[in-house]
């Protein structure tokens, strides 16, 4: 698969972010719940050092309910602060409040013992394009939240949307570039909708994701589209083509329209709630 990123854009979020981390306590990184470990670009590490951090497993209500549980186990195990939510909905989103006090305990502590009080704490979202940063910024802040910071015009600064009296959200997310050294993680990304359509090959991706499935979720193919699984990638788009009546002029099946298909139905969730990363198998 061809994938052609653009490193100007990549180097300029990366600055970006340097530059806003400096401004904030905490680091509420987001993934996709659906491939926790391919949503997540590995430099947060260094770009976040020396900050608290949460990590949350967004779109849960897309993925396996308890690869889940066990991915949010893993995680916290390795001593990450971490919880499913579903950003669009809002579910799951009341947790991270008490969590940010939980990850910078130590901070408040600090400032306690200086006596600085009723110092607000400072938040910035971060992740990779499409985990949907921009949804959970509306959902934690809610619509109705203010809108603080320095006025454009009068000083160059950034904004600030307060959560609550303690609590202040940067209100433009950190990018963090897709990283995928390793081929399986660049067709997971694209699997779930991370990277655009047009840069990548939907019939390959959809062929993987027939295998995927065969192998993981067996009977979802036949349930869905009601024909056999069996054969190769190929045979199963024909068919899904034909049952879904995907057809060139002439008429014969069209495996694009088909792939297409079977992408989107994937990534809205009709096939049902799968994740594409085993837990159990991260734990080695
Ligand atoms: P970004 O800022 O990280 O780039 O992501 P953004 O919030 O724009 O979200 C990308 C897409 O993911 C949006 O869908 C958004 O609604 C969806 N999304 C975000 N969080 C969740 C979630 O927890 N569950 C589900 N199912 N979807 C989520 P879109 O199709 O691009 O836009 P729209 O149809 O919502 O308008």
């Amino acid at each position: 698969m061809d994938y052609q990123w653009y490193p100007g854009h990549m180097t300029r979020a990366k600055r970006q972010m340097q530059e806003d981390i400096r401004l904030v306590d905490l680091v509420i990184e987001l993934t996709d719940a659906r491939a926790p470990l391919s949503g997540r670009n590995p430099d947060i590490d260094s770009l976040a050092a020396g900050k608290s951090r949460i990590l949350v497993l967004n779109k849960s209500d897309l993925s396996d309910p308890d690869q889940n549980r066990t991915w949010t186990a893993y995680f916290r195990r390795k001593g990450l602060i971490a919880c499913e939510v579903n950003a669009r909905s809002g579910g799951g989103i009341r947790q991270i409040r008490p969590m940010i006090q939980e990850a910078c305990r130590e901070k408040i502590e600090r400032d306690r013992k200086r006596g600085i009080v009723n110092r607000p704490l400072r938040a910035m979202i971060a992740g990779i394009p499409n985990v949907g940063k921009s949804t959970f910024i509306n959902s934690f802040a809610r619509k109705s939240a203010a809108k603080t910071g320095n006025k454009p015009g009068v000083t160059r600064g950034r904004q600030w949307i307060s959560v609550d009296k303690s609590l202040q959200l940067l209100d433009t997310p950190g990018i963090l570039w897709p990283k995928f050294d390793d081929r399986e993680v660049g067709i997971r990304l694209a699997a779930i909708g991370c990277i655009r359509d047009e840069i990548l090959n939907s019939q390959e991706l959809a062929v993987w994701l027939i295998g995927f499935l065969r192998s993981e979720y067996p009977g979802i193919l036949e349930e869905r589209f009601g024909v056999p699984a069996e054969g190769t990638g190929s045979d199963v788009l024909l068919r899904i083509a034909e049952a879904r009546k995907c057809l060139k002029p002439g008429p014969e099946p069209d495996p694009e329209k088909a792939a297409q298909l079977l992408l989107d139905e994937f990534r809205a969730g009709k096939l049902g709630r799968l994740t594409l990363e085993d837990a159990r198998q991260a734990e080695g």
